[in-house]
This record gives structure tokens, C-alpha cells and sequence, in this order.
């Protein structure tokens, strides 16, 4: 998988691509995730990306040259699967989304500051509109990161246990159940006795359990759908 971030904080993502899983694909292989300034592609001196809103109002908005210059040579080296802006009014990130587009070849995401971007480039040259959730961050740079680290854990060789990306909570119908690990012991805290018995039957029948009340307190509207 190839993944290009648009940015004008292109040092916000260096800790996340030199540790862990985003690190760990690109040494494998897996994946090849390169973050593009988009300062580079101003044609103004000042290397301004933003200006004032028509019609008034507070806050700036990213004009639509440097995106559509970067994205537009981007679009020469490969044809994308998605181009997609990370906004607070996109649709909502969930696991099923990060299924589907873990299966693509070439993503580009496009990271927006102050009050926007331009609606032209959304109507001619975003595919996809996301958002990581009900509330506002400063920038788009952390939900791309959080959509990176999501896509690429799911390609297949990346988790050296694949069965434990599969496994995880919203993969099924249900949260994940407790985990526990030694000492079974722990400050007189002792591990559910089941878990320590040997017989698979019964831990298998007690985190099924675990799992199902776990949901229900805390996300009904699992068990429901
Ligand atoms: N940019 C700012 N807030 C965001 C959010 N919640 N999701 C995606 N992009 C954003």
C-alpha cells in the first residue's frame, strides 16, 4: 500500500513513521507512506497556503493552488484509489471503513488547518470526506495518522500475529474481553481462576461471556444492531 500525506506540519508525522507498526510496514515492505509539505507546491514568495474566506467571517481558508498543484503531480506518479480530506464533517471512521480501504493500493489524504479548505478542490479533486470523530483538532494531521496506523496494521504480514488484528474489539460483533498476563497473582489481585484451569471449553465459554457484558454495559448499541 502507498499512502501520501498533504500537510504544512510535515515534522508532526516523523515520531509516528520512525516507531512501531507504521515504521515496521515500510521496513517489511508492506507499505510506503511518504509526507509531502505543502509549502513546497506555493507559488507566492511568502509560501502562504491560506487566505480570507469570501463573504467575511473569522478564520482562513486554504486556497486551492498549492493543493491542486501537489495532488495534480502526485496523480502523475500514480492513479489513486481514494483522495481523501480529513474534515470534522466527513463521514465517521470505524473499523468497517478501515477494512475497506486497507484493501487499497494508493490513498492520498489531505490535511486542512484554520477554517478549511477550499470547496472546489473538496468538489473536484476529494474522493472521500473522514472524520475520527465528533470534535474539532486543530488540524487534520493526527486523524491521518490515526487512518495510517489503522489501514496498514491490517495488511496482511504487517502484525506478526495476524490473528490478533482480527481479533480485536469492533472486528466482531463485540468489544474485546479483559486480558490478564503473569503473575496470576498480582498485590493479592488474582487472574479469574477459569483463565489458569487448562480447559479451552470453559475459557472459551468465559470470554465469550466477558466480552458480551463488557458490550453491553458500554455499547448496547452493539448488541442491538
Ligand atoms: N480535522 C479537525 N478535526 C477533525 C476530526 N475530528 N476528524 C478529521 N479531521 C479533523
Amino acid at each position: 500500500m502507498h499512502i501520501d500525506i498533504i500537510t504544512i506540519f510535515p515534522g508532526m508525522f516523523r515520531g509516528f513513521l520512525e516507531e512501531s507498526i507504521a515504521n515496521r510496514a515500510q521496513q517489511k515492505g508492506l507499505a510506503e507512506i511518504v509526507i509531502h509539505n505543502l509549502r513546497d507546491y506555493s507559488i507566492d514568495k511568502r509560501k502562504s497556503v491560506d487566505d480570507y474566506a469570501f463573504g467575511g467571517g473569522p478564520g482562513m481558508v486554504m486556497t486551492p493552488q498549492p493543493l491542486v498543484d501537489c495532488i495534480e503531480s502526485l496523480q502523475k506518479e500514480r492513479k489513486y484509489d481514494e483522495i481523501i480530506f480529513l474534515t470534522p464533517d466527513g463521514e465517521l471512521f470505524t473499523q468497517a471503513l478501515a477494512n475497506e480501504l486497507s484493501m487499497k493500493n494508493n490513498i492520498a489524504m489531505v490535511c486542512g488547518h484554520y477554517k478549511g479548505i477550499d470547496q472546489r478542490v473538496r468538489d473536484g479533486w476529494i474522493t472521500r470526506e473522514i472524520s475520527i470523530g465528533d470534535y474539532v483538532l486543530s488540524g487534520g494531521e493526527l486523524p491521518a495518522a490515526v487512518l495510517t496506523d489503522a489501514l496498514v496494521r491490517l495488511i496482511p504480514g504487517v502484525i506478526s500475529d495476524e490473528s490478533s488484528a482480527l481479533s480485536d474489539s469492533f472486528q466482531g460483533d463485540l468489544l474485546d474481553a479483559p486480558v490478564y498476563t503473569r503473575p496470576a497473582d498480582f498485590r493479592g489481585m488474582k487472574v479469574p481462576e477459569v483463565l489458569v484451569s487448562g480447559d479451552f471449553a470453559k475459557i472459551a465459554e468465559w470470554l465469550y461471556q466477558a466480552s458480551a457484558e463488557k458490550t453491553k454495559k458500554r455499547r448496547p448499541g452493539m448488541i442491538d444492531e
